[in-house]
């Protein structure tokens, strides 16, 4: 059976003009183009071969070559919350009734189950209907950073993201206190540190 979630929180409101808003001020701008994209994740205990897990974190390789999260565009007069379980239905197999404040601009949501339910939802993604056509893979994301300092997390930091979804995995990692600021800050720096 595929997962069923708590209700997600919405972590962050963009608007490309006017950067961070408010949900008030989200409300007023009804002309906007609106997307929206969820980060899945589950608490990791344990390690992996090369370091610590800490969670699992849903990203996947896009049609256009860049990383990002699961999501996509709001259809005119379409529901924020109905375009975002579309797009998931769509993009992952998985329709997990979100509930949510509405009528934002560029919503980032955050959506935590279990372990259990994370591989069960990574095996089912092959079979969504946009595998292979907009999505060509989902992922998890390193959180480890290796004794070079730099495989790992910093590394992955390195690869092309769709618009700001690397700032928005960081949202996430700090938001859902995945990792602590401070670590957050030397990995950037350690991201900078080519060695590959
Ligand atoms: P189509 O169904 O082919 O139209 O694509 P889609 O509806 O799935 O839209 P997509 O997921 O490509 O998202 C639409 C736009 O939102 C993209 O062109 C990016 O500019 C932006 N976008 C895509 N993914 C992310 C993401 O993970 N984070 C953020 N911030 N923006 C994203
Ligand atoms: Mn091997
Ligand atoms: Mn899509
Ligand atoms: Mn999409
Ligand atoms: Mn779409
Ligand atoms: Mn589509």
């Amino acid at each position: 059976a595929l997962p069923v979630p708590e209700i997600p929180k919405c972590l962050q409101i963009r608007s490309v003009t006017k950067g961070l808003i408010s949900y008030a001020e989200s409300l007023e701008m009804k002309q906007c183009r609106r997307a929206a994209h969820a980060c899945i994740w589950a608490p990791h205990p344990g390690f992996t071969n090369f370091g610590e897990c800490r969670a699992a974190i849903m990203m996947h390789l896009r049609f256009d070559g860049t990383f990002g999260f699961p999501g996509g565009l709001i259809e005119d007069g379409e529901d924020v919350i109905d375009g975002l379980n579309r797009e998931m239905a769509e993009e992952i197999g998985w329709n997990p009734a979100l509930e949510t404040r509405k009528n934002m601009v560029l919503h980032f949501f955050i959506v935590q189950i279990t372990l259990e339910q994370f591989t069960e939802l990574e095996k089912n993604c092959v079979l969504a209907p946009e595998y292979g056509n907009e999505v060509f893979g989902t992922i998890r994301v390193p959180l480890y950073t290796m004794a070079n300092e730099y495989s790992g997390l910093p590394a992955f930091l390195n690869n092309k993201f769709i618009g700001i979804a690397k700032q928005q995995l960081l949202l996430a990692l700090y938001q859902q206190k995945i990792m602590p600021e401070s670590e957050i800050t030397e990995v950037l720096y350690k991201s900078q540190n080519y060695k590959l």
